[in-house]
């Protein structure tokens, strides 16, 4: 990595290869979230101001910026790369509140039945638009008659060419049915987002646990593999319950997680598993295997997702456990609107 970006005023340090662009460097960094929009070069939300330092573009000027503008010192970091160290001075995104919440069409790109009950959808922006939004995030998808319904992003900030969402079936749920029985390829929707607190504190020192029920392991999938990426070193522990193996879904991915990841451990727990299952893994409820397992979580983050019964069971748990309210995140899984 020949250079090295400053931010301003954060002080925020870090390295970018001379064919990559700073805003792509800063993706792959941890505790700094540039803005960003289209990452094209044409929406001019990366907009910063380069107080020291070369850099160039390799297509030339973007369309997002003027000549006026380049002659101000300033720049679009999704396409601009470093010829020298760079200072940058640059409003940078701290909570969900700092990203612009878009309404947005989009076309369902691809259709995956991942359980009998759960559709995994990836959706494509239009070409001139990407999505920013922090790890655990949610969009709401707009129905004609003016409903919404809200689904996590179970797609980590950097890989976002196409956003993944797992839809679970509610038989008579309006939209769900439609997923399930009539949605024809390339179908469009709308949807507004990003939306929600429930992401990921990357300013932390604590060590992680992330409790998901059912499909609510999207956006616990989101924040893993941005976790992963970013290179974040605290210690990551998954727990994921469900009635029978059938319902975890994903089950391969987390497994080869641990043998890629040193720092995380996964334990599957089911509540009902069937006779087909053979399962010789942990059983009940998700939260009490946690609680039997941390007897003190007052030195830990916990990130739960899942149906709202289960949230409402392991509040009381884990306060008995000492596990501070400030280090407690939730995102209820309704399916409904939130
Ligand atoms: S110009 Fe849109 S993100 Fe850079």
């Amino acid at each position: 990595m020949p250079y090295r970006v400053t931010l301003l005023p954060s002080g925020h340090e870090f390295p970018v290869a001379e064919h990559e662009s700073v805003l792509d460097a800063a993706l792959r960094e941890r505790g700094s979230v540039l803005p960003y929009g289209c990452r094209n070069g044409t929406c001019g939300s990366c907009m910063a101001t380069v107080q020291s330092g070369e850099l160039a573009y390799p297509d030339g000027r973007p369309p997002g910026l003027s000549e006026r503008e380049q002659i101000e010192g300033k720049a679009l970091l999704c396409q601009a790369q470093p010829r020298s160290n760079l200072l940058i001075e640059v409003r940078e995104v701290k909570t969900g509140g700092d990203l612009i919440v878009k309404t947005l069409p989009c076309r369902v790109e691809q259709r995956e039945l991942l359980a009998p009950d759960v559709m995994r959808l990836f959706l494509k922006l239009p070409n001139t638009e990407r999505l920013q939004f922090l790890a655990g995030q949610y969009v709401d998808i707009l129905l004609a008659d003016g409903r919404r319904r809200s689904f996590s992003l179970a797609n980590p900030p950097h890989a976002d060419a196409l956003l993944e969402l797992h839809i679970r079936h509610a038989p008579g749920g309006f939209f769900t049915d439609y997923v399930f029985n009539r949605m024809k390829d390339k179908a469009l929707l709308r949807f507004q987002g990003p939306l929600g607190t429930f992401f990921l504190r990357e300013d932390s020192p604590r060590p992680i646990l992330l409790i998901g029920g059912g499909s609510g392991f999207a956006p616990l999938k989101g924040m893993l593999e941005h976790a992963f990426h970013i290179g974040l070193d605290r210690p990551l522990r998954l727990y994921w319950g469900a009635r029978a193996k059938l319902e975890l879904y994903l089950d391969e991915l987390p497994r080869h997680w641990v043998e890629e990841h040193e720092n995380f451990r996964y334990t599957p727990v089911l509540s009902e598993p069937c006779p087909e299952d053979h399962w010789s893994g942990r059983t009940g409820w998700v939260h009490e295997a946690v609680a039997a397992d941390y007897p003190d979580l007052s030195g830990y983050d916990v990130y739960m997702s899942g149906p709202p019964p289960m949230i409402a069971a392991a509040k009381p748990a884990f306060a008995a456990r000492r596990l501070p309210a400030a280090q407690l995140f939730c995102d209820p899984f309704e399916f409904a609107p939130r």
